[in-house]
Order: structure tokens, then sequence, then C-alpha cells
């Protein structure tokens, strides 16, 4: 049996028997407000795996670098190892969730221009928000690496709004991670309606984790209709 590595929320990731390749296995488990909210959602861990190979493979077709060497199953994929920047990256088209309720904008106001935040990973401090001079002084990111990254997930932003649209999705917000390998940053975890807010284009309905982040609806059934509207198109 393989290793475990790394228990976390969504994905367990297990060694294999190659020292820089790990194994990724998509869960069935659903939690908000920094697991507070917890469930088991049979069904979750395939549609995950599957939109976010989707994505993914787009990504990688338009030139970004990626974590991701094949997908195995449906709930299972082969990645590089690599360092990750203990960061979360969050990309902002349309205001909406933490920017709300910092800010008391409206939910919904299309931004001027879109926005990246850092956000630092530790469960124990709920990943508190962090700005580019304190990720340089602490050692998490060098000035090189901390443009690098923003400039990569502008480019994904940019990649991203007219997949999604094409689907008639708005793409409000999303949060990516990033790592190293042999020196190169790439861009790792995945990509799913977990990280990210969907709005239906003409009736605005989430179609993310807000569904159960705010019990608005049945996660399962919604991820379902997200993976549909990729593969249909
Ligand atoms: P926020 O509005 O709560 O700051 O979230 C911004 C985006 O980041 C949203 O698409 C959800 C995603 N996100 C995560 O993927 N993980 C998290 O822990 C949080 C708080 C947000
Ligand atoms: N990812 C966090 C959690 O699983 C917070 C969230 O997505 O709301 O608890």
């Amino acid at each position: 049996m393989a290793k475990l590595l790394y228990e976390g929320k969504a994905k367990n990731v297990y060694e294999t028997d190659k020292a820089d390749e790990l194994l990724m296995v998509y869960k069935d488990q659903a939690t908000a407000f920094n697991g507070k909210k917890k469930e088991i959602l049979p069904g979750k861990g395939v549609l995950n795996c599957q939109i976010s190979v989707l994505v993914f493979d787009y990504l990688i077709k338009n030139g970004i670098k990626t974590h991701l060497i094949k997908t195995l199953s449906d709930h299972e994929q082969l990645v590089k190892k690599s360092d990750v920047f203990p960061l979360e990256v969050v990309v902002r088209n349309i205001a909406s969730g933490s920017l709300v309720k910092k800010f008391h904008v409206e939910n919904g106001m299309k931004l001027r221009e879109p926005i990246v935040e850092f956000y630092y990973k530790s469960d124990a401090l709920d990943d508190p928000f962090i700005n580019d001079s304190q990720v340089h002084a602490l050692k998490i990111a060098d000035k090189e690496e901390i443009n690098y990254i923003k400039e990569q997930a502008l480019k994904i932003n940019q990649l991203l709004i007219p997949f999604f649209a094409e689907s008639d999705f708005d793409l409000v917000d999303f949060k990516l991670e990033f790592g190293k390998v042999a020196g190169e940053i790439v861009l790792v975890d995945e990509f799913s309606p977990d990280n990210c807010r969907l709005w239906d284009k003409r009736s605005h309905h989430s179609m993310d984790k807000d569904v159960f982040r705010k019990h608005e609806g049945d996660l399962v059934k919604t991820y379902q209709e997200v993976l549909e509207r990729l593969t249909n198109h």
C-alpha cells in the first residue's frame, strides 16, 4: 500500500515508487469555513477530478506549466513532486465573498481590473491575508518568484474567462496554488468548483462550493451540471 504523505480536506497525496512523482486522490468530502462545516458527499471526488482535468488540459494546451503528469482514473492523478509555496493565490474579476465582507461593496460588482491576493496557507491561523512585502521578507517567495506567480495567475485568468464563458459561466474568482519543480514554478493542486466561483451567466446563480457554504442547493448535482456543460462544449 502506498504511503500517505498528506491528508487534505478534499484530496489525499500518496508516495509512489518514483521519488519525484506523487499520487493525488480526490475524496468525497466537502468542507467550508476552514473545516468547521464538513460532509461526505458521494460522487464529489470524481466530479472535481474530471472538471480539474478539463481545466488543466486546456491550460497546458495554452502553454501553462503544471504539475500534472497523467490522469490515472476518474479520481486519481499522477503529479510531479514539488515544493509547494504555502500561498493561496486568489484572482478576482467580480466582487464576491470575502471582498464584499471586507469592503462592503456590492456583490456582483465588476472590478475595474482583476485583483490578485495572497493568503498564507495555515489552518491554525485560518489562512490570513499576506502582502507581497511580507511574502518576500518572511522568505516564503522572493520578489522574482512573487512577480512570476502573479503574472501566471493573471495569464490563467485571461485563459479561463473565455473558457468558462463558452459554457455560459461568469468566472467570478478562484484560488490557485504554485510549486517549484527543479527550479521551475508550476501550477499545482486542482481547479474545480471547490476553489472558484462560477455564476450562471443568465440567472447569476452560484454553481460552485457556495451552494454548500450557504446551503443553497445540492453540491453534487451542481458540480455534475458544471461538468456536463464543460464537456458538451
Ligand atoms: P473568498 O472570497 O472567500 O476570499 O474566496 C475567494 C476564492 O478563493 C473563491 O473562489 C473560493 C476560493 N477559496 C478556496 O479555494 N479556498 C479557501 O480556503 C478560501 C477561503 C477560498
Ligand atoms: N477551503 C476551506 C475549507 O475547506 C474554506 C472554504 O472553502 O470555504 O474549510
